[in-house]
């Protein structure tokens, strides 16, 4: 039985908003260095709103889990919601007991974010 939910497997496997923007008004990328995971976060910004937001890169069914949640709830919101949402929202996002190494896992796209 898999440890994942049936959510974070979901994500996972078909990730929403996986893919490219073209002249995005912000972009990131961020690695976690102990496993060599990359993820890429690009936002259009239109009208004060996440007009368009992408993610692409590699990694494991949390990252990119996490990624696919975390670009899906900031469709469509308010620029601001940018800066508010922090750690606590993704591991709810989440659903799902994390351990250390995996809450790593987990932060990769808001670290991305956090860099924009
Ligand atoms: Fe690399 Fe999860 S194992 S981000």
């Amino acid at each position: 039985m898999s440890i994942y939910s049936e959510l974070i497997l979901d994500h996972y496997q078909h990730p929403r908003n996986f893919g490219i923007i073209v002249n995005p008004t912000l972009k990131s990328f961020v690695s976690n260095p102990l496993c060599g995971d990359e993820i890429e976060v690009a936002i259009k910004i239109e009208k004060g709103k996440v007009a368009e937001i992408k993610f692409q890169g590699r990694g494991c069914a949390i990252s990119l889990a996490a990624a696919s949640m975390l670009t899906e709830f900031l469709k469509g919101k308010p620029k601001e919601q940018l800066k508010k949402i922090n750690k606590e929202h993704m591991i709810k996002m989440l659903g799902i007991e994390l351990g250390v190494n995996r809450i790593k896992c987990a932060l990769l796209p808001l670290e991305a974010l956090k860099k924009l």
